[in-house]
């Protein structure tokens, strides 16, 4: 089996940075960190309400870093004129909107084929690699591959609620895939514990990563900044 690459969702720098309204965090200097660290790529969700990733983010860090960038983003014509302008690698369709979900959480590709089809084929044309963030039915990544998604990302997020039967779900689905020629990646929800028996899964080729990466570093990284505080404090007072 070869090596599962890992991309890391820098989302959550955000909200942090977001809730002074300043500049720091920066979810860039995030981003220097984990590809300093061996994250394959960087991924940046760029919501309707800009909750967290802003335009400025994705545009900065396209002039400034040449690793691969994955722009998760809804199937809308504001979100596909901006793909087309920041031009990233890859782009990742999810669901914005309650009427774009499945039951689970995926974006219900079955129910939506022509308006897919259409967004999928114009990034495309504009040279980014699609993926499609479903739930693992089969109905839906049959759906993708119909559509013209070259990828599909399996959502993980009931496998990580510890849901009875998902780890299978996510098996099937993900067999399913290499018989369709898409290429199959995961995420939601993983972290230290769960991921392991994504990873094994054989057709998973990249896991996106964000939430847990980001809430375990401030746990891993806090005892160093609160010393490097004291120390600072300490050597204003001699
Ligand atoms: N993949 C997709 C398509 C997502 O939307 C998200 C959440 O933004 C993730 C992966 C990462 O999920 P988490 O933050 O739970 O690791």
């Amino acid at each position: 089996m070869g090596q599962v690459r890992l991309g890391v969702n820098v989302d959550h720098v955000a909200t942090v940075r977001n809730a002074r309204g300043g500049l720091h965090p920066d979810p860039l200097d995030a981003a220097r960190v984990a590809l300093e660290a061996g994250a394959d790529g960087i991924v940046m969700h760029l919501r309707e309400d800009r909750r967290h990733i802003r335009d400025d983010d994705v545009r900065r860090y396209r002039a400034s870093f040449s690793a691969p960038l994955n722009l998760e983003m809804a199937a809308t014509e504001e979100m596909l004129r901006f793909a087309r302008e920041v031009r990233p690698h890859a782009c990742c369709l999810v669901p914005e909107r309650r009427a774009e979900v499945t039951t689970e959480g995926g974006l219900d590709v079955a129910g939506q084929r022509h308006s897919l089809a259409s967004v999928v084929d114009a990034l495309k044309e504009a040279n980014i690699r699609v993926s499609l963030f479903i739930d693992p039915d089969p109905v839906q990544v049959e759906a993708a591959a119909a559509v013209g998604a070259p990828v599909v990302e399996l959502h993980t997020g009931r496998y990580a609620e510890g849901r009875p039967g998902e780890l299978d779900r996510l098996r099937h689905a993900a067999a399913l895939t290499s018989g369709l020629g898409l290429e199959c990646h995961a995420g939601h929800g993983l972290t230290y514990a769960n991921v392991g028996r994504v990873a094994a899964l054989p057709e998973v080729r990249e896991l996106n990563i964000g939430h847990f990466l980001i809430g375990q570093a401030i746990l891993e990284g806090l005892r160093a900044t609160v010393a490097e505080m004291k120390r600072i404090v300490a050597a204003a007072r001699v």
